[in-house]
């Protein structure tokens, strides 16, 4: 008999993308097989990210579409996964009444016995919050060089513009053992790069048993890098994201000393103003933001640093914009994710009265973008004529010719190469061209080999 065959259409993070994964995973042991065309598939997962409302809205448009699908083919299964699915749980079945489960972002572990249920006959919903636990299905992962590890699940802070904190739930670190035999695994299956996951990584451990009276948790992130950082076979560490409230100094000097991690730091900052800071809640000044980027340029001068901003904050004037402007050109971000702010259900901020207009908002993130791009631009120029470690990934999507992997410092670098050959290798090669977010470059390789 053919097996029934699903997609997954992920939106939003790399939390998303890694329980995409997950979900896979599962989907495969439970004996359905993987198509890359949606049209044909028997079992469609929406893995949904609601951060803006923009990305909420293109949930519905695509969703409108296959919904429509199922009054010719009542076998097909609609599933809508993730942020979304928390946000609005029953309220989504009153919308697109096609849709069989909904289920919260803590939820897909467990997406097989929640299908049994709709294989049962019933139309389900998986909100309320649950222990995440560990994972015995492999996932089934988009790259075989390169792997999503996750460390910590949800955030408890509470920054008045995010909906992050009521769809993720609270934090919930994995033990560090789980997350050590995970990596194991990986090296063995050929992996040689991990990026530890988390909203608020940094935060990691805090909710541990373990943690003494003395105060000092028994384990932090720092210690993690520590525990994990030897496992033979991975040969590069990332991790993301960085809240500054918790970066610390002995963070930085780990990173330094610890040759596997890689010399890039995403810490979004969201704000370049103290008082717009405040509002939004986030714990630090714009001067305690750049003394951690200085300590970490201090240890390892050549790091690249991305991070997140928002422009369009309720109530931000144009002069508290302008401090955002100037911490960009003070910094020179090797890359920036800018965006409106966007009033989100659940939050503080949404209910203010003091909403920026959509023009001004705008004008300002275009206005952003275009120093972004200057900066990022400024930034690559370095890196022309030297000769970087690049980790071959893939094939370049838009030159067959062509193989592309990163830098340490997670610079896309594209050169000509054979995949077959280069794959999972970590490679010499000499920049020729810098672009703003990418470099080419040619390789260095000894006469006779590959
Ligand atoms: N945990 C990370 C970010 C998670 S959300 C942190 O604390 O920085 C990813 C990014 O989306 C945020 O950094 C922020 O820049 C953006 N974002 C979150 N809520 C938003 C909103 N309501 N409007 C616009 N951008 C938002
Ligand atoms: Fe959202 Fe703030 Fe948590 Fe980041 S730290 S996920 S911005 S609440
Ligand atoms: Fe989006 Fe949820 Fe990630 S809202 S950004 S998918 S945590």
């Amino acid at each position: 008999m053919e097996k029934r065959k699903y997609h997954i259409i992920t939106f939003g993070c790399q939390m998303n993308k890694a329980d995409s994964e997950r979900m896979a995973g599962i989907l495969q042991s439970m004996g359905f097989e993987y198509t890359d065309n949606p049209d044909e598939a028997k079992i469609l997962v929406y893995n949904t990210c609601t951060i803006r409302d923009n990305a909420e809205q293109k949930v519905y448009s695509y969703l409108g579409k296959q919904a429509k699908r199922k009054h010719s083919e009542p076998d097909l299964t609609i599933v809508v996964a993730g942020c979304v699915a928390q946000q609005e749980g029953e309220k989504l079945l009153r919308r697109v009444p096609e849709v069989d489960l909904v289920m919260g972002p803590q939820y897909a572990n467990r997406l097989d016995s929640l299908l049994e249920q709709v294989f049962a006959g019933n139309q389900v919903v998986a909100t309320e919050p649950v222990y995440i636990y560990e994972d015995i299905t492999k996932p089934r992962r988009e790259s075989d060089v390169t792997a999503w590890v996750n460390v910590i699940y949800g955030c408890n802070e509470r920054c008045t513009y995010c909906v992050v904190p009521s769809v993720r739930g609270v934090e919930q670190s994995r033990h560090p053992e789980a997350i050590k035999r995970e990596i194991e695994e990986l090296a063995r299956q050929g992996y040689k790069e991990v990026t530890l996951l988390g909203q608020n990584i940094d935060a990691y451990g805090r909710d541990l048993p373990g943690s003494t009276e003395t105060g000092r948790h028994k384990y932090t992130f720092t210690d993690l890098l520590y525990y994990i950082h030897d496992v033979e076979g991975i040969e590069r560490i990332r991790f993301a994201t960085s809240h500054p409230r918790y970066f610390t100094e002995r963070l930085i000097k780990a990173c330094a000393e610890l040759p596997k991690v890689c010399e890039h730091f995403h810490i979004p900052f969201q704000s370049g103003d103290n008082e717009i800071l405040k509002a939004m809640r986030r714990g630090y000044t714009r001067e305690r933001y750049r003394e951690i980027i200085d300590k970490i340029r201090e240890y390892m001068p050549d790091a690249a640093i991305s991070a997140d901003a928002i422009v369009g904050f309720p109530g931000e004037t144009e002069e508290q914009f302008e401090n955002t402007l100037k911490l960009v050109e003070e910094i020179g971000f090797d890359q920036l994710n800018t965006a409106a702010y966007s009033p989100r259900p659940n939050t503080p901020a949404a209910t203010w009265p003091n909403q920026i207009p959509e023009e001004v908002k705008s004008d300002r993130l275009q206005r952003l973008n275009r120093l972004v791009a200057q900066k990022a631009a400024e930034r690559s120029q370095r890196y022309l004529g030297r000769v970087e470690e690049i980790l071959v990934e893939d094939v370049n999507p838009k030159d067959a010719t062509q193989v592309m992997g990163r830098t340490r410092t997670n610079r896309l670098t594209f050169f000509k190469g054979d995949l077959k050959q280069l794959k999972g290798k970590i490679v010499p090669v000499r920049i020729t061209e810098a672009r703003a977010f990418s470099l080419t470059g040619e390789v260095l390789l000894p006469a006779g080999c590959c």
